[in-house]
């Protein structure tokens, strides 16, 4: 049975996250309970699936408005600059990722909402983090402006749970692997582009080189992570900057073997470029034992699986 008491606005409903939380919300909550909202249009995969809003999330008084119109009680704010798009106008990526969260947090305490999701990243480990198993706590020293930002707001997130008693969760993502919409510019969206090169060309140049392992984790597996925090009775959750997500770890000669075992005449090559270097500062695998302890955290997809499934889906 839907649960009806709730009115959620997604933030940026139409990227690579928004489109299937949003359907997925829909589900548990009502079609009509979530109102999906981004500054582009409006994604095919929503349409017809419920009310649909454009709002530029740096305009606050907008977004003000809008909570007041659809008496929203949750937001989940999804709209960012993603790391090699965030390298090419640091500035840029600084404002919108900073204020962007800072309109909602403020709105949010103002207003009383009852819960508010913001995703952080791998990307807030640096150089000087652990590279394997990185454990929640330890020396986060980003080196790019996402992960800067990314590390900045998980800082404003606890800063608002601890000083106004706002029930924000976070999770820092590792690179999202998916079929049903694009990825927006992250130095993991190789682990995508492969898939559908394999399928539609049978070979890939990848962008990254063939021994450069990172977290991953398939979709299914981040909205299902992101409902079950959402899900959490209050007093579980005792990270209140961001929770270490964990899926798998692989590199792209990982997965180019593992794509060969359904396609054998698949090829790869490589020719890295400046992402590498961001890459290169991330973890290569994640401990995300608090998150398992805390909220009950368990990742079904590995590579083998997810990619069946991604071979299967890709049209
Ligand atoms: P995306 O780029 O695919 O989607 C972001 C959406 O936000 C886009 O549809 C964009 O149009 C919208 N948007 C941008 N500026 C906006 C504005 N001013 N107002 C309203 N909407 C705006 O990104 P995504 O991959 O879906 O990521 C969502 C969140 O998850 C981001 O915070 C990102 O940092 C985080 N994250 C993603 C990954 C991943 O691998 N995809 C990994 C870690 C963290
Ligand atoms: N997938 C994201 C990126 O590469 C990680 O946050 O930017």
């Amino acid at each position: 049975m839907p649960n009806r008491d709730e009115k959620i606005l997604v933030v940026g409903a139409c990227g690579q996250i928004g489109v299937e939380l949003t359907l997925q919300l829909r589900k548990i909550h009502g079609d009509g309970n979530i109102i999906a909202s981004d500054l582009r249009e409006e994604h095919p995969l929503l349409k017809g699936t419920g009310p649909y809003v454009s709002l530029d999330i740096m305009n606050k008084e907008t977004f003000h408005v809008l909570v007041l119109r659809y008496n929203i009680t949750q937001v989940y704010l999804l709209a960012a600059i993603l790391s090699a798009t965030g390298e090419k106008n640091p500035t840029l990526a600084w404002h919108i990722n900073m204020q962007s969260l800072l309109n909602v947090l403020d709105v949010a305490k103002e207003e009383g909402l009852k819960k508010i999701y913001w995703p952080s990243s791998i990307a807030v480990f640096g150089p000087s983090s652990p590279k394997e198993n990185t454990p929640q706590h330890t020396t986060i020293e980003p080196t790019t402006v996402y992960g800067i930002s990314k590390f900045a707001g998980e800082r404003w997130c606890e800063y608002y749970n601890t000083r106004y008693g706002l029930d924000v969760r976070s999770l820092r993502y590792p690179g999202l692997i998916s079929y049903k919409s694009q990825p927006g510019g992250g130095t993991t969206d190789y682990a995508i582009e492969i898939f559908h090169d394999a399928k539609n060309k049978g070979k890939y140049t990848s962008f990254l080189n063939a021994d450069t392992y990172l977290p991953m984790m398939y979709m299914p597996d981040a909205i299902r992570a992101t409902i079950e925090l959402m899900e959490a009775d209050a007093s579980k959750i005792s990270v209140r900057s961001s929770y270490n997500l964990g899926g798998m770890s692989f590199s792209p000669k990982d997965i180019a073997d593992e794509i060969r075992k359904h396609i054998p005449s698949f090829e790869i090559d490589y020719t890295v470029d400046s992402r590498q270097a961001i890459a290169d500062s991330w973890p290569r695998s994640i401990d995300d034992s608090k998150a398992k302890e805390d909220w009950g955290w368990k990742p079904e997809y590995d590579l083998e699986r997810m990619t069946k499934d991604m071979l299967e889906n890709l049209k």
